[in-house]
């Protein structure tokens, strides 16, 4: 019997709940050693393949977009940024293109939390204390010890109000912080829940306590937290950043964090991660993760379902929901 399933580069190893669906599905191609594939290592077993899905460690510039073979009619990406793939280029080629949103909101929003928390109450400067077996030897509790700062009653910013902004904003109203936000355009009140418009980022800066990064990396956010940014933040403020590195120059972030200037920060994510600047490992006030904002077994099979979801829609002939290109 002729096998009609539609042939799908697989191009990273997924849940296997995902793996198994596609399987089912597609006749599949897998990159069975879980390789960071670059996009001339995609281009270079794309020759049979009527789709691929990706993850954003293979980046898709305008070159390797011209470069897949024309048998290469969808690029479906594991998850919700696609600045690693040039839009404008698979637009011109052709190439559909589409994302994950939706489906890792609450994941993001709840690790916006713990770095928030770990951040402001120097879990990582008490974790290494304990774990180095040093509590004992400088007497245990003490009533000044890892005294950090409370989140009630502080601002909280958000840079950047789009789903993963506002499930962060709702989970610190709980906690009693009062929200400020800047966001391309003001959302409508119901949206808003209260929260302060400010139609500058700098507006925004000035006020936030703590800030929370949420916007798209862009040409226009890169290194929107530079020194100046910094400059404009209250003394001691903390900052968050889930989104994407680039949005932050670590240049200023991390000698402020060496000076007090910024109490402290939590990361998960680096600019040219995974190759994080070093400097972070000797900043005790940096609590660091490594890119594990939607990383739940629930949200990274609904990650796979989405992706394979818009793939079977187009190879139904249908309109992908998630459809960027
Ligand atoms: C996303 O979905 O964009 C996550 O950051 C993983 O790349």
């Amino acid at each position: 019997m002729p096998n009609n399933k539609p042939r799908l580069l697989v191009a990273r190893i997924f849940p296997q709940d995902v793996m198994d669906r596609a399987a089912r599905d597609y006749d599949c191609i897998v990159n069975s050693e879980d390789a960071n594939w670059s996009g001339a290592d995609v281009i270079a077993r794309a020759g049979e393949v009527d789709a691929i899905l990706t993850s954003a460690r293979t980046k898709y510039p305008a070159e390797v977009i011209q470069g897949l073979p024309a048998n290469v009619r969808m690029l479906a990406t594991f998850s919700v940024g696609y600045e690693h793939i040039d839009l404008d280029a698979a637009k011109a080629r052709g190439l559909v293109v589409s994302n994950t949103p939706d489906v890792l909101t609450e994941a993001v929003a709840d690790i916006t939390i713990l770095l928030l928390l770990a951040a402001s109450r120097r879990a990582r400067e008490a974790f290494e204390m304990i774990t180095g077996d040093n509590w004992l030897k400088i007497g245990g509790w003490k009533p000044t010890q890892f005294l950090g700062t409370g989140a009630q009653g502080k601002v909280l910013g958000i840079l950047g109000m789009g789903r993963i902004g506002r499930a962060a904003a709702a989970r610190a109203r709980a906690m009693g912080m009062t929200i400020h936000y800047h966001n391309r355009s003001r959302l409508t009140p119901d949206l808003e829940q209260g929260a302060v418009y400010h139609d500058t980022p700098q507006s925004l800066l000035k006020v936030s306590q703590f800030l929370s990064i949420h916007c798209e990396s862009t040409p226009e956010t890169r290194h929107l937290i530079n020194t100046d940014g910094i400059a404009l933040m209250p003394e001691g403020a903390i900052i968050v950043n889930t989104a994407r590195g680039d949005i932050i120059d670590d240049d200023a972030l991390i000698p402020a964090l060496e000076s007090g200037r910024i109490a402290a920060a939590g990361l998960d994510v680096f600019a040219g991660e995974p190759d994080v600047d070093k400097r972070y490992f000797m900043t005790k006030n940096a609590f660091i993760l490594p890119h594990i904002g939607s990383a739940t077994v629930e949200t990274r099979n609904a990650m796979g379902f989405r992706a394979l979801d818009n793939l079977d829609a187009f190879f139904r002939g249908e309109e992908p929901v998630d459809r960027l290109a």
